[in-house]
């Protein structure tokens, strides 16, 4: 069979993580992360000391962040000049400043082409995937740095369900300190996001899957489906 690229995106809470991972993983295919990427880039100027406020000094730094980016959807593993930060991009120290490096539009230029040369390399018979294929997840997949995917899909949650999903992941429950807590990291992050990405809605021939009353298998199933129609 031909390789496939399956583009998802989506605002944090959507599932797309989760989704794109199981996605990849049933099918057989890698799997790259790209919000990870950002974080990464968000762990290495602080790292270095740079002040991420000054974007001449954060794109430079990006331009030399020796990056593993771990494609195999069973063990993403990502390591950064030999250190693996795969947990460390995740807390909120990464979280509550990632929106800053991604704002970046010298950033953004550097990492689309890296996450391009990934999603190329599993179109060959030498990747993880031994040439099958990857899914790619983010806020820009669709449009920006694979708007000729095989498959795009806009995943979206309404704010309760999404809210609902982080705090259950950030906090281990969803009562109504946790959501308030975690209501200023995915509404406020998204809000920042938007600046640069127009990810709250589908661009021309992307598929919008609502999550919001499906659980992760459902959700999974809807997907699956709509891949298996592509290919
Ligand atoms: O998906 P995740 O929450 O890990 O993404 C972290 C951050 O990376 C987002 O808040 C956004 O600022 C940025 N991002 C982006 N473009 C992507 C993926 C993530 O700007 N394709």
């Amino acid at each position: 069979t031909a390789p496939v690229t399956v583009a998802i995106d989506g605002p944090s809470g959507s599932g797309k993580s989760t989704i794109s991972r199981r996605l990849a993983a049933a099918e057989g295919l890698a799997y790259l992360d790209t919000g990870a990427m950002y974080r990464a880039a968000t762990w290495w100027c602080r790292r270095q000391d740079v002040e991420l406020t000054d974007t001449a000094a954060v794109a430079a730094a990006t331009e030399v962040m020796p990056l593993d980016m771990g494609v195999d959807p069973g063990d993403p593993t990502i390591t950064c000049d030999g250190v693996d930060i795969t947990a460390a991009i995740r807390l909120s120290e990464i979280s509550s400043v990632v929106s800053a490096v991604a704002t970046n539009l010298d950033v953004r230029a550097q990492l689309r082409e890296r996450q391009r040369a990934i999603i190329a390399a599993e179109r060959q018979p030498g990747g993880h995937s031994g040439g099958r294929g990857i899914v790619a997840e983010g806020r820009d997949i669709t449009t920006v740095v694979a708007p000729d995917a095989d498959v795009r899909i806009l995943l979206t949650a309404d704010e309760a369900a999404r809210l609902a999903r982080r705090a259950r992941e950030l906090h281990g429950t969803v009562d109504d300190q946790a959501i308030a807590a975690t209501r200023d990291e995915v509404v406020g992050r998204d809000a920042q996001d938007s600046t640069v990405s127009t990810f709250l809605t589908a661009a021309d021939g992307v598929v919008t899957i609502d999550s919001s009353a499906l659980d992760i298998d459902q959700t999974l199933a809807v997907v699956r489906r709509v891949v298996a129609q592509a290919r």
